[in-house]
């Protein structure tokens, strides 16, 4: 334990900058630990340890997933993703669920901590439904949220074709606008959006599904159901910069053109094309909107135009299932730190995360 002490003080105060002098620390914790094994098992130890180890200190909402998804989906292997709280000493990250904190601060992981052990602040909430539990604002290395100014920023993004295409069809259409809404509980941000599509229904059709309107629609029509609208309600819960969720990356996926609610235009430029999708102040009010859409219904051609950006980029479809909601969070904070091994202080989270 000494020794390992020793190693991580260097590694502490080696030089982010100069990352090639300071030494990383699994290897070295491992080699001494060889000197008591047998050559071979420290072989095979140091062949599957060289991955950073990242450790998942709760998960989230009990959503059991296999780790090695993130292979399968995501292709992403770099790091040994572990719930196995035994590694807690030899880890050299810990992602800790923001929610699952207890208010006491008493189910976080044992302190002190490894010197050279980072933990990852978890949240994938907004602001406006993340609880601010007292204790927690200097105690993390990096944050995992959906905020871009972030460390690990977590979203769908489209990627760029190798070739341009411009073969996409439209699937058929029997529905002009549709939202998929479970919650409408205005404490979390709500009201907003309820507000809108209370004032956009009088003057347009809507079909709604979800367990806000006791339509519950299954994961397997999740997709098609998307499909076969014309337009499609991507309204967030609650407005926040950067807080744009797979309720825009959804209607994207399939083909279906999205109409916004959440930050201003300009900031869902900086992940789609201005003319993948609509956004609710383009218009003075839901009536214009309305107005516009019925439009856009008897226009094939100006409707097409919302399809162009396919020609060059590609949204995928993201998970849907239940148990599958921090898959992709969880495998991108695995690729990040596979990545980025150097010294990392968050500073008050706090005050970043709330204003
Ligand atoms: C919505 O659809 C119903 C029946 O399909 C129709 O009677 C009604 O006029 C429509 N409302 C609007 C606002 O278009
Ligand atoms: C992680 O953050 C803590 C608290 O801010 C800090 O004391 C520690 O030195 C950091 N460790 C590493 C390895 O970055």
């Amino acid at each position: 334990m000494v020794v390992a002490g020793l190693v991580s003080l260097t590694i502490l105060y080696c030089s982010p900058s100069t990352p090639k002098n300071c030494p990383s620390p699994l290897p070295n914790l491992k080699q001494e630990e060889s000197y008591s094994t047998k050559k071979s098992d420290a072989l095979t130890n140091k062949i599957i340890e060289d991955k950073p180890i990242l450790l998942l200190w709760f998960w989230p909402e009990n959503y059991f997933f296999d780790f090695s998804d993130c292979k399968t989906i995501f292709n992403i292997d770099g790091c040994h993703l572990t719930d196995n709280r035994l590694l807690y000493e030899k880890s050299d990250n810990v992602l800790i669920y923001h929610k699952a904190i207890s208010w006491d601060l008493s189910n976080l992981p044992p302190s002190p901590r490894p010197l050279f052990q980072k933990w990852i602040w978890f949240n994938v909430e907004s602001p406006t439904n993340t609880r601010k539990k007292p204790g927690l604002e200097n105690l993390f290395n990096l944050t995992l949220s959906y905020r871009e100014d972030g460390d690990i920023p977590v979203r769908m993004r489209l990627k760029t074709r190798k070739t341009p295409a411009d073969d996409f069809v439209i699937p058929k259409k029997d529905k002009l606008v549709c939202w998929i809404v479970s919650n409408k509980a205005t404490y979390t941000g709500a009201g907003t959006r309820n507000k809108y599509y209370e004032e956009l229904r009088k003057h347009i059709n809507v079909t709604v599904f979800g367990k806000a309107f006791g339509k519950f629609l299954d994961y397997n029509q999740y997709y098609p159901t998307l499909a076969s609208c014309k337009f499609y309600l991507s309204f967030e819960n609650s407005i926040h910069k950067d807080y744009i969720t797979e309720k825009l990356n959804g209607p994207l996926a399939v083909g279906t053109v999205p109409v916004v609610l959440g930050p201003p235009r300009k900031n869902y430029e900086n992940f789609v094309p201005g003319d993948a999708f609509i956004h609710v102040q383009d218009f003075p009010d839901p009536k214009s909107l309305a107005e516009y859409l019925l439009q856009l219904d008897k226009d094939d051609v100006a409707y097409r135009r919302y399809f162009n950006w396919r020609k060059y980029l590609v949204a995928t479809p993201h998970l849907i299932q239940r148990t599958q909601e921090f898959v992709l969070a969880i495998c991108t904070a695995c690729d990040y730190v596979a990545h980025h091994k150097e010294y990392k202080d968050a500073h008050n989270i706090y005050d970043w995360f709330f204003h």
